[in-house]
């Protein structure tokens, strides 16, 4: 007999309004994400500014509606002076985060009009590592201040007359890294982090603010890092960022397709800390998470190339996702809306070809990796309600994270088209699952499309010479009758159950 996951789909399981944020991504001069990604003059699609139309094409599909920008480990070495202005005469600078060369060529105006391009919204990352106040409060009143000033009428000098009025601003990147440059103690980058912070609302007080928290849940500093920085920004801040990338050096596969209970953790940790430091400063402000670098590394990559330094956009973290990757990456978009409440903004890294939801080559086609579907999934059919399915899965055992569920699934409800998508996804290695659902209130509801990603061969992905070789199909057998909704998920596949009220 089949195994059977139980769920409840009741309006009363609501966890929060989805902020559409949570579909956001990252472009970092890194790699060939930025050149070679977005920015290729010269290929046969590229447009008057360079940006690759193949590649805007899928980027568009995505709805993207947030995405970061210029780093990463970049921007904490970075002069954002050095890619404004006229081209021909922006400095080639020695790119230390990377060892690599940096023409400047792509900058913050081509990045704001490749997002006006793009259908999406800015999120800017100032440099907190080799610079500071000052810096940071010129680049605000570059972008928000309307004129009348030295930087402002500089914008304007370079062609762009309205301010961007950009919302979003991470004060640095990964602060508490070593290996990042001018790397600080908590208290070192909490100070810093509250006066630029002052500095930069003075400039343009609609702008939020978002303080570096953990890069990983492994760091010797994780979690007090968040306490000691909450402590001293709480009053100026209104996101704390965390980072994570998932797998890596797991080699037991029932470790890796469990990576999301690692995430569920490291959330539910974040937001603890966060109420920990309200209540010891008597606030009433909440402080929430945006998870500003996510994804899922390559389980197949052999082994990761020697990069010689200084050279242009050399390839970079760069290989071929599997669809088990795909599985995995679906069950970390679950666990960020199943914390929807607190998590209100994210941000899968990186966009382009560095662990890219699409890959290009240089002068020739571009693709999807299989992780690009259940990103495609979520930012399309998942806007509007999250609600938990307050799910019963059978379980298995693993080393790592004790007891985990086979099946994990959220759904989000849509009460301007009336529909109401089951995001879920099935680990086992060998056994469909079925999936049996109680649809409290849901009754009037049918099942217009049951979507799997799934393969025979779960290490297979997509390639140059094989684009399509791993897609989602509208092929499963979900089926809602007199309030019960049943579906069966593959083995090792990710489902989209999409239901819509009966007209
Ligand atoms: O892979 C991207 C890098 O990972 C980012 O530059 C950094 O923030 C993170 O450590």
């Amino acid at each position: 007999m089949s195994k059977t996951a139980k769920i409840t789909l009741h309006p009363e399981l609501e966890i929060a309004d989805v902020d559409s944020r949570l579909y956001g991504s990252f472009v970092e001069h890194l790699g060939r994400c930025i050149y070679g990604g977005i920015y290729e003059p010269g290929h046969p699609t590229a447009d008057e500014e360079g940006f690759r139309g193949d590649v805007l094409d899928l980027v568009r599909k995505l709805q993207v509606p947030i995405v970061r920008f210029p780093g990463g480990n970049f921007v904490s070495a970075y002069n954002w002076e050095d890619g404004i202005g006229p081209v021909e005469e922006r400095p080639r600078r020695l790119e230390i985060a990377w060892r690599a060369i940096e023409t400047n060529q792509f900058g913050l105006n081509e990045f704001m009009s490749w997002c006006a391009k793009a259908g999406t919204q800015p999120m800017y990352t100032i440099n907190l590592g080799t610079r500071g106040i000052d810096t940071a409060r010129n680049v605000v009143e570059y972008c928000n201040h309307p004129g009348g000033a030295y930087w402002s009428d500089l914008r304007k000098s370079h062609g762009v007359a309205e301010p961007y009025k950009i919302k979003t601003w991470c004060l640095g990147n990964e602060m508490d890294g070593p290996w990042q440059m001018g790397y600080k103690t908590a208290t070192e980058y909490g100070r810093l982090a509250n006066e630029t912070a002052k500095v930069m609302r003075q400039v343009d007080p609609d702008i939020e603010l978002v303080a570096c928290g953990s890069s990983n849940s492994q760091m010797p500093t994780y979690p007090e890092w968040n306490a000691t920085v909450l402590e001293h920004t709480y009053e100026h801040v209104d996101y704390i960022s965390i980072h994570d990338y998932y797998g890596r050096r797991i080699k037991r596969i029932e470790t890796f397709l469990a990576q999301s209970v690692d995430m569920d953790r490291y959330i539910k940790t974040i937001i603890a800390t966060c109420d920990y430091v309200k209540a010891k400063k008597r606030s009433r402000k909440t402080i929430n998470i945006s998870f500003d670098e996510w994804n899922v590394v390559f389980y197949y990559r052999k082994s990761k190339p020697e990069i010689e330094p200084w050279r242009i956009a050399p390839a970079r973290g760069e290989a071929m996702y599997s669809l088990v990757d795909a599985v995995v990456f679906g069950s970390l978009i679950i666990t960020l809306l199943k914390h929807a409440d607190r998590v209100r903004m994210a941000c899968q890294a990186l966009l382009i070809n560095v662990l890219g939801l699409i890959v290009t080559r240089t002068n020739s086609v571009c693709w999807r990796q299989t992780i690009y579907y259940p990103f495609y999934h979520a930012s399309v059919y998942g806007r509007g309600r999250a609600l938990s399915l307050n799910i019963k899965s059978p379980t298995y055992e693993d080393a790592e994270f004790d007891t985990v569920p086979y099946v994990d699934g959220v759904a989000v409800v849509n009460d301007e088209n009336d529909t109401l998508t089951i995001f879920a996804i099935n680990r086992s290695l060998k056994e469909d699952i079925v999936l049996d659902g109680q649809a409290i209130d849901y009754s009037d509801y049918s099942v217009r499309e049951h979507i799997t990603l799934t393969s025979e061969d779960i290490s297979a992905g997509n390639t140059a010479e094989n684009p399509d070789n791993i897609t989602p199909k509208s092929n499963g057998n979900a089926n809602l009758k007199d309030g019960r909704l049943l579906a069966t998920l593959p083995k090792t596949s990710w489902n989209v159950i999409r239901l819509e009220k009966k007209r």
